[in-house]
């Protein structure tokens, strides 16, 4: 009875603010909201800032504003880097995902970077209390990763993960409930799109828009030559002349624009299996890599990491929701996971 009172006054969140996206899962209906990153405001006189767009709707005015309006991203390689525009964007999709309802109490698990730092972790606690929760905890995120992807944790045994998302890559060894340890290096699927803009700018003259260069390397983009074929024609601001020209990018060229932060983030996870103790090591030769982040995604990224490694790679289902999916698992076995919370 009480149980359920509580369940009427209290509402439980989990929550990852990713670099790209943010998403936030409720208790009893799992994920209920995945978007863009973004906050688009404009700045009144006196300093009067007013929210003129959140998410999806933020992220297609980028490039676009008229003056006075700015496109934030809150988030910068995993780390709070606007604080207002954080709570912001915290407040609002709280508020969208309780569709009109009001609790008295909101308890949230919020996911972070392992080896985040005091102050930044500050940051995380002060934006969600401004948005209005009144209980923040906060998980590392290797280990809402691990979970989210259905991994047993708990036992002695070795497990890694590589969550590869917009802004960071995160790798990380899990043994008996805990990280062994962790490697992080800022690349993502931001560094893949401004690499992949240099090349254009370098090799065909041409400027082009951050999202062009999205959409461009999750359509015709790849890990490895030969995954994708084709050609198609992106437009942009020639360099020279400064008028729009339209130029034809084919597939192979993308795969070598993409070469340096690529092995990059092949190289966090050699950095990672390197320190990894012998024994630990031969369980993830039997269980193999698990990637999560949206860039698991990516054409050839797991083909890529095989080859590399010689190890088996297995996809997270989902790999989009894995970290938030496992951060409300941690929040439904809360004794359990209580030594994984701060
Ligand atoms: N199908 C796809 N192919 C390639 N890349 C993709 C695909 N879908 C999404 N991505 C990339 O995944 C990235 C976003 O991943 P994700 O949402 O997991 O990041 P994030 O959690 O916000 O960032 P971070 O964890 O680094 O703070 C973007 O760079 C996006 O381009
Ligand atoms: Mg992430």
């Amino acid at each position: 009875m009480l149980g359920t009172l509580s369940g009427l006054l209290t509402r439980d969140l989990a929550i990852d603010l990713g670099t790209s996206h943010t998403r936030i899962w409720v208790r009893g209906r799992g994920v209920a909201c995945r978007e863009p990153s973004f906050v688009a405001v404009r700045e009144g006189e006196e300093g009067r800032r007013r929210v003129v767009a959140v998410g999806s709707e933020a992220r297609a005015l980028q490039g676009r504003t008229p003056a006075g309006v700015q496109v934030v991203r809150p988030i910068r390689e995993g780390v709070v880097a606007d604080f207002q525009a954080t709570e912001d964007l915290l407040g609002h999709l709280i508020r969208r995902v309780q569709g009109g309802r009001s609790f008295l109490s909101l308890r949230a698990v919020v996911a972070i970077p392992f080896g985040t730092t005091e102050i930044e972790k500050r940051a995380v606690r002060d934006s969600a209390e401004a948005a209005g929760v009144r209980h923040v905890s906060l998980v590392e995120q290797p280990i809402a990763a691990a979970l989210g992807a259905g991994l047993d944790i708990s036992r002695p045994d070795g497990n890694l993960v590589a969550d590869i998302g917009g802004g960071t890559t995160e790798v990380a060894v899990l043994s008996l409930g805990g990280i062994v340890h962790s490697h992080a290096a800022r690349v993502g699927g931001d560094h893949l799109d401004q690499a992949l803009l240099a090349w254009v700018e370098a090799h065909h003259g041409l400027l082009l828009g951050s999202r062009t260069a999205e959409d461009l390397r999750i359509r015709l983009g790849s890990a490895l030559p030969g995954v994708v074929e084709g050609a198609v024609e992106v437009r942009g601001r020639d360099v020279r002349t400064g008028f729009p020209r339209a130029v034809q990018v084919t597939a192979s060229e993308i795969v070598e624009a993409l070469e340096d932060p690529l092995t990059h983030i092949v190289d966090v996870l050699r950095r990672a299996l390197d320190r990894t103790p012998p024994e630990l090591v031969s369980d993830i030769v039997d269980k193999g890599i698990v990637l999560t982040g949206g860039c698991a995604l990516f054409k050839g990224l797991d083909e890529r990491i095989r080859r590399v490694t010689g190890l088996p790679v297995i996809v997270a289902d989902d790999p989009y929701s894995t970290v938030v999916t496992g951060a409300g698992k941690v929040l439904e076995d809360a004794e359990r996971w209580a030594g994984a919370l701060t």
